[in-house]
Order: C-alpha cells, then structure tokens, then sequence
C-alpha cells in the first residue's frame, strides 16, 4: 500500500511514522508513506497557499492551485484509488471504513487547515471526507496519523500476532474483552480464575461474554447497528 499525505505542515507527521507499528510496516516493505509539503507547489514568491475567502468573513482558504499541481504530478506516477481529505465535517470514521481503505492499494490524504479548502477541490477532486470526531483540530494532520495508524495496523504482517488485529474493539461491532498480565494476584487483585484454567473453549466463552458485557453497558449503540 502507497499512502501520500499532503500537508501544510508535514513535520507534524514526521515522528510519529518514523516509531512503533508503522516504522516496522514500513521496513517490511508493506505500506510507503511519502509526506509532500504544498508549499513547495505554490507560484507564489512567498510560497503562500491560501488566500482571502470570496465574500469576506475571518480566516483564510487554502488555493486550489497548490493542492491541485501536487496531486496531479502524483496521478501522473499511479492511479490512485482514494483521495481522502480530512475535515471536521466529513464522515465519521469508524472501524469499516477503516477496513475498507486497508484493502486499497494507493491512496493521498490531504490536510486542512486554516478555514478549509476551496469548496471546488471537494466538488471535483475529492473522492472521500473523514472526520475523526465531533469536534474541531488546528489541522487535519493529528486525524490524518489517526486514519493512518488505524488502517496500517490491519495490513497482514504489520503486527507480529496477525489474529490480534481481529481481535480489536469494534471488530464484530463488539468492545474488546479486559486483558491481565502476570502477576495473577497484585496485592489481592485477582485475575479471573477462568483465564489460569487453561481450557480455552472455556476462556473464549468468557471472552465473548466479557466483550457482549461491556459493549451493552458502554457502547449500546454498536449493538442496534446491525
Ligand atoms: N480537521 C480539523 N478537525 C478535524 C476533525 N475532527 N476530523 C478530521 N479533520 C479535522
């Protein structure tokens, strides 16, 4: 998978694909992220990209020109299956999508900031709109990481325990069931007998039910969707 992130700011992003899941995901040679700065497409002798709302009002709008020439000298190396911008008013990210976008090949994912984008670019370039959350961010870089580091864990090989990825909260629309390290008694906290039984039908029963539990009493709504 090729991710290409288009950012105002890509520093931002720099560090936190450069650790962890997505450092290693990276070295296996199972996803490519490529970070491109718009201020480098701009024309103008300051490097700006954005400008003056028509009609007035606070806040700039980030050109159409900038973003444009950057996504199209990508199209011209790959197709690409998705161009996701991130924004507060697009749809609610939730565990399918990411799914979905985990099977894609090549996709760009663009940053906003300031006050938003020229509305031209979502109605003629922008194939998707994701949101991480009812609330609003300086920049759409923190939701970019997110969708990023929701969708690399999925691809097989990222983790080393391939099923755990399966076994996430969501995942079946269900909370994840609670997890225990040794030791089996901190002080007189125990853990669940079940768990030190060794009989795992009897410990996959228990976890479901634990899960099943959870989700009715923190998350109901998982439950109704399907
Ligand atoms: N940019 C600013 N806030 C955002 C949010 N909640 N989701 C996606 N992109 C954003």
């Amino acid at each position: 998978m090729r991710i290409d992130i288009l950012s105002a700011v890509p520093d931002l992003m720099q560090s936190f694909f450069a650790h962890s899941i997505i450092q290693r995901a990276q070295e296996r040679n199972l996803v490519e992220i490529h970070l491109h700065n718009l201020h480098n497409y701009s024309k103008k002798k300051f490097k700006q990209i954005d400008d003056y709302p028509f009609g007035g009002g606070a806040g700039m709008v980030m050109a159409i020109e900038p973003i444009l020439t950057c996504i199209e000298s990508l199209q011209k190396e790959r197709n690409y299956d998705e161009i996701i911008f991130m924004t507060p008013d697009g749809e609610l990210l939730e565990q399918k999508m990411v799914n979905s976008i985990s099977l894609k090949e090549n996709i760009i994912i663009l940053c906003g900031h300031y006050k938003g984008i020229d509305e031209r670019l979502r109605e003629h370039i922008i194939t998707k709109e994701i949101s991480i959350g009812s609330y609003v961010l300086s920049g759409g870089e923190l939701p970019a990481a997110v969708l990023v580091d929701a969708v690399v864990r999925l691809i097989p090989g990222a983790l080393n325990d391939e099923t755990s990825a399966l076994s996430d909260s969501f995942q079946d629309n269900l909370l994840a069931p609670p997890v225990y390290t040794r030791p089996s008694d901190f002080n007189g906290w125990k853990v669940p007998d079940v768990l030190l039984s060794g009989n795992d039908k009897l410990i996959e029963e228990w976890r479901y039910q634990q899960a099943l539990e959870r989700t009715k009493k923190r998350r109901p709504d998982l439950l109704e969707n399907d």
